[in-house]
């Protein structure tokens, strides 16, 4: 073969591995509201940065006639490329080649490009759509989730991994994007299941369509098993962009700084009204946020789930922070099981990536009920606690109205291992409420009493008038200071400040074993 015939050979070899499963096959997948995985690529990364791995690898299998016909780069494209000029790897499954399932050559293109995000230190992004693994390379498919399973295990901690769900991803398949960090999905096109409608409807009888049993609404919502929720794939990039801006590309950086523009000397004059005049009266945690951090700076992480905790990043001074802070508008801000393994998990990856974490506090305890105990409150709880003791990024808690019990402590106890907890004027830093504990304290005062109902309203003022307040807490050194809530962005961002260059002695070990 001449020079020329072997650069015509190249150019043809090359238009067919980029044509992957042909004309028919892309006008299918954009006929089901999908891009290919090259147009998601394209849609994703920088202008021109994509740099391919193993283009040309393909299936080895001889069964089932696997070497009679052609499959394009094995149903995937992987490779690096920037973000906002920033270098990830990244993996794409491409439906239209043996619907995107994975065999041998396919499994090894991923798990050649995670390998190398971690050697790099670079994020990993794997975009999932996928009838799963390769029927045809029966156990060499299993293999190769098996490699992949054990780099997201090794990467997990080390560098950020993200899934973005965009197709089916179903039986064992999932559990690549389960290890990951953040998974995102897509209304209509992503669906996740262990078994799909048919296998639920012959075990068990029930009726059920894709979306309702693994799309974005109930993984977002009911399971907590997915992070992001969009409408369009477009807006999903765009998400996933914003998302790795807050975060460095591996656990030795630390997150990128930006300017804002918004002063860090900002006081926060309307704050302070946000807050009813009622105790017991909901609020939106959100309007704090919105007032106390940068402008518009808030990204939040597992918004439709266990909404009576509020988690993500924002900005402070231009530095990410992680945010964690009880809501009152939902469950009247109690802990339970859900909000416990919701704001555990994120604390574990604020403090494996150096993001300092900052708690709002309004908390009046875990939640009382048989569900939740036989649910396992108890081991779920424990998981705060642990998330909190064991983080040793710079962590601030300003409490702003409850505090009670062992909720207090997960949330602002500086013995726990706050750095610094501040607390307005409202707080009420205490064991329980002024109701619950009268009640215990004062029984036979109250029993004893001509009109119980006068002497226990009597006794829960008493005990409100002396013990509902910041200064206990503060003369006994277990709050720092007590701040005009105008101050609250400057306070936490001078905290933060003071902290940034902690260092803690951890007794040497393995790892410990958080109550999972
Ligand atoms: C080989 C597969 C495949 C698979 C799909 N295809 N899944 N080939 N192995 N697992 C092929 C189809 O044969 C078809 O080829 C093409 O991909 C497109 O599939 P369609 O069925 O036409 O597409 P659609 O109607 O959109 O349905 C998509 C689907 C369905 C819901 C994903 O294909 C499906 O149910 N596939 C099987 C899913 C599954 O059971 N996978 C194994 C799970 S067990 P042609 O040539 O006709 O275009 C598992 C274990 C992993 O994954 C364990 C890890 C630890």
């Amino acid at each position: 073969m001449g020079n020329s015939e072997a650069l015509q050979n190249y150019k043809d070899r090359r238009a067919k591995m980029l044509q992957a499963g042909g004309e028919s096959g892309v006008q299918k997948q954009h006929e089901k509201g999908k891009l290919t995985a090259r147009e998601r690529i394209s849609t994703f990364l920088d202008d021109s940065t994509f740099i391919e791995s193993n283009a040309f690898a393909t299936v080895r299998t001889k069964e089932f006639g696997m070497d009679t016909k052609r499959f394009p780069g094995d149903g995937v494209v992987a490779g690096s490329g920037k973000v906002n000029g920033r270098q990830v790897f990244l993996s794409s499954q491409d439906f239209t080649v043996l619907g995107g399932s994975l065999g041998e050559m396919h499994a090894f293109k991923i798990a050649s490009a995670q390998e190398l995000a971690l050697q790099n230190g670079v994020p990993f992004v794997s975009i999932n759509d996928s009838g799963g693994a390769r029927i045809q390379e029966g156990v060499l498919s299993l293999e190769g989730y098996a490699r992949i399973f054990k780099n997201n295990t090794l990467s997990s901690g080390v560098i950020p991994q993200i899934s973005v769900i965009l197709g089916p991803c179903a039986g064992g398949a999932v559990y690549s994007p389960a290890i990951t960090d953040f998974i995102f999905m897509v209304d209509n096109v992503s669906h996740m299941y262990i078994t799909g409608p048919a296998v639920i409807k012959a075990v068990t009888g029930e009726d059920i369509s894709h979306e309702e049993l693994g799309g974005p609404l109930p993984h977002c919502g009911k399971s907590g098993v997915a992070h992001f929720r969009f409408t369009s794939e477009e807006e999903c990039f765009e998400a996933l962009k914003r998302l790795l801006s807050y975060l460095p590309s591996n656990n030795r950086e630390l997150p990128p700084v930006v300017d804002t523009g918004d002063p860090a000397d900002r006081k926060n004059d309307g704050l302070f009204s946000i807050l009813p005049e009622d105790a017991k009266r909901p609020y939106d945690v959100k309007d704090i946020i919105a007032e106390v951090y940068d402008k518009d700076s808030f990204l939040e992480v597992h918004a439709d789930y266990a909404k009576n905790i509020v988690v993500g990043f924002a900005k402070l001074a231009g530095r990410t922070v992680g945010i964690m802070a009880n809501q009152p508008k939902f469950l009247a801000a109690s802990l339970d099981i859900d909000s416990s393994d919701k704001a555990a998990r994120f604390l574990r990856f604020c403090d494996a990536f150096n993001v300092p974490i900052t708690t709002l506090v309004d908390v009046p305890g875990y939640l009382p009920g048989i569900a939740q105990e036989h649910g396992g409150i108890i081991r779920h709880g424990a998981k705060l606690l642990y998330a909190i003791a064991e983080a040793n990024v710079p962590k601030i808690a300003v409490i702003l109205r409850k505090a009670y019990g062992g909720s207090m402590i997960a949330m602002s106890s500086k013995t726990l291992g706050y750095d610094r907890t501040l607390a307005w004027p409202t707080a009420e830093i205490a064991v329980m409420g002024a109701e619950g504990a009268a009640n215990i304290i004062f029984r036979k005062d109250i029993d004893e009493a001509e009109d119980k109902a006068a002497k226990r309203a009597e006794k829960i003022e008493e005990f409100r008038e002396n013990f509902m307040n910041p200064y206990i807490a503060a003369e006994l050194g277990i709050i720092d200071d007590v701040i005009d809530p105008a101050y609250t962005r400057i306070e936490l961002i001078r905290a933060l400040e003071l902290h940034s260059r902690k260092r803690e002695e951890k007794p040497a070990k393995k790892h410990g074993n958080i109550p999972l």
